[in-house]
């Protein structure tokens, strides 16, 4: 998106208001979660990977306006400029009435495209585009052929096999220009299926170009499955390893996993010696098959000394995610006579789980009187990572 925001010619209005009745979550069908972000975002990331500049108006829950922009602004990132959010209303036909009042001057052409189409590709959005920015007063939707045989019924009785030659399935993004469009919301007195009836109502041509498989609606359970099937598909998946090694140290206090152990002996180590926090680094960055948390930071390094080691962590996090990971999730287990990790592992599992944004996992065990650690010499921390691309 290269134009000024306030000069484009085109508006993508998402509308995600709706309750989600069928999908039967306990929060809005466009803020339920679905391969680790909201169907929201995944929309939004279709809409804001298409080529045409647009304005573009996200229609949310009254009670979710602000929500619903935090979620856009970060996929928008740097074209947030373009972005408005305004409350919807209590069907679909009203939210998109919402939507439409919130156009800015410099729009021509109106795309109306539902949330609920999570997966929907930009070359969808962008086909639709080029053709409703071609110009003249028709609608254009998206379509796909009806592949099932098609019956007409009356209760469970068959009447009769309807032609499915002529018949399509529709989908979204629809296109229309703006101001037939507008003219058509302010007549409309019935409510309509989709945009392009409610057009046609008013006395207009629409056309269709190609759809997309994967525009498919998000209504029930199964249609979450099977998105969230079609994400997965995509994904590859790495495993990483990480040990740290470190002795005792009187002097020094005890931070292990970032959290402070009172009256116990620390450990020795360039920086905290937080051997938890280095192993985890280390599996991190073995996942990502970024090195290791020596190579990477140099843990000589002058501005390393004395550091806490959450400043490893934070970075390696940057780093897996920069390279285009997610962390899936991180276990470690620590082998040590002390400290004793049992009373605290929840404590541990929640502050390592907030920094990692994702499940952290703490186990403890001795080593049966065995080795460094049996002596009481050092304590080990082993630690698995698993992320995804
Ligand atoms: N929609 C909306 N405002 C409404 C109703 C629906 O913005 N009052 C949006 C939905 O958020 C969705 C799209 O219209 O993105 C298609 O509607 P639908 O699939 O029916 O979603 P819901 O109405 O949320 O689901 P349900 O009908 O199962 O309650
Ligand atoms: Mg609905």
């Amino acid at each position: 998106m290269s134009l000024a925001p306030d000069a484009a010619r085109l508006a993508i209005i998402v509308v995600a208001a709706g309750s989600g009745t069928r999908l039967g979550e306990d929060v809005p069908k466009a803020f339920v979660e679905l391969g680790g972000r909201t169907i929201l975002e995944h929309a939004l990331h279709g809409v804001f990977g298409a080529t045409h500049p647009a304005q573009v108006i996200v229609v949310a829950p009254a009670s979710l306006v602000s929500r619903a922009r935090t979620l856009g602004e970060r996929v928008a990132g740097a074209a947030s400029g373009y972005l408005t959010v305004v409350a919807g209303g209590d069907s679909r036909q009203a939210s998109v009435a919402a939507g439409l009042a919130a156009l800015q001057p410099s729009v021509g052409a109106v795309l109306v495209h539902d949330a609920a189409r999570a997966l929907a590709p930009s070359a969808l959005i962008d086909r639709v585009a080029t053709a409703v920015l071609a110009g003249g007063a028709r609608g254009v939707v998206p379509a796909l052929p009806v592949v099932d045989t098609v019956k007409r019924v009356e209760g469970e009785r068959v009447l009769e096999t309807v032609d499915r030659s002529d018949l399509v399935h529709v989908q979204t993004p629809q296109g229309f220009p703006r101001a037939e469009l507008v003219a058509a919301y302010a007549a409309a007195h019935d409510e309509h299926t989709d945009d392009a009836a409610l057009y046609a109502g008013a006395g207009h041509e629409v056309v269709t170009v190609p759809g997309e498989p994967r525009a498919f609606k998000i209504t029930t359970p199964w249609d979450l499955r099977r998105a969230e099937l079609l994400l997965s598909a995509g994904t590859r998946i790495r495993t990483g390893v990480g040990i740290d090694v470190h002795g005792y140290d009187e002097n020094q206090p005890m931070w292990l996993g970032g959290v402070y152990f009172p009256d116990e002996p620390g450990l020795a180590g360039h920086s905290d010696g937080d051997a938890v926090i280095h192993a985890m680094c280390d599996a991190l960055l073995s996942a990502a098959g970024l090195g290791d948390i020596g190579s990477r930071f140099g843990t000589s390094a002058e501005e390393y000394a004395g550091a806490a080691s959450e400043v490893f962590l934070r970075e390696t996090l940057a780093l897996v995610r920069g390279a285009g990971y997610r962390v899936g999730n991180v276990a470690v287990q620590v082998i040590a006579q002390r400290p004793r990790i049992a009373a605290r592992r929840m404590e541990l599992e929640r502050h390592l789980g907030e920094l990692v944004d994702a499940p952290v996992s703490v186990a403890a065990t001795t080593s049966d009187g065995l080795g460094f650690t049996g002596r009481g010499d050092g304590l080990m921390a082993v630690a698995t990572a698993l992320v995804t691309r």
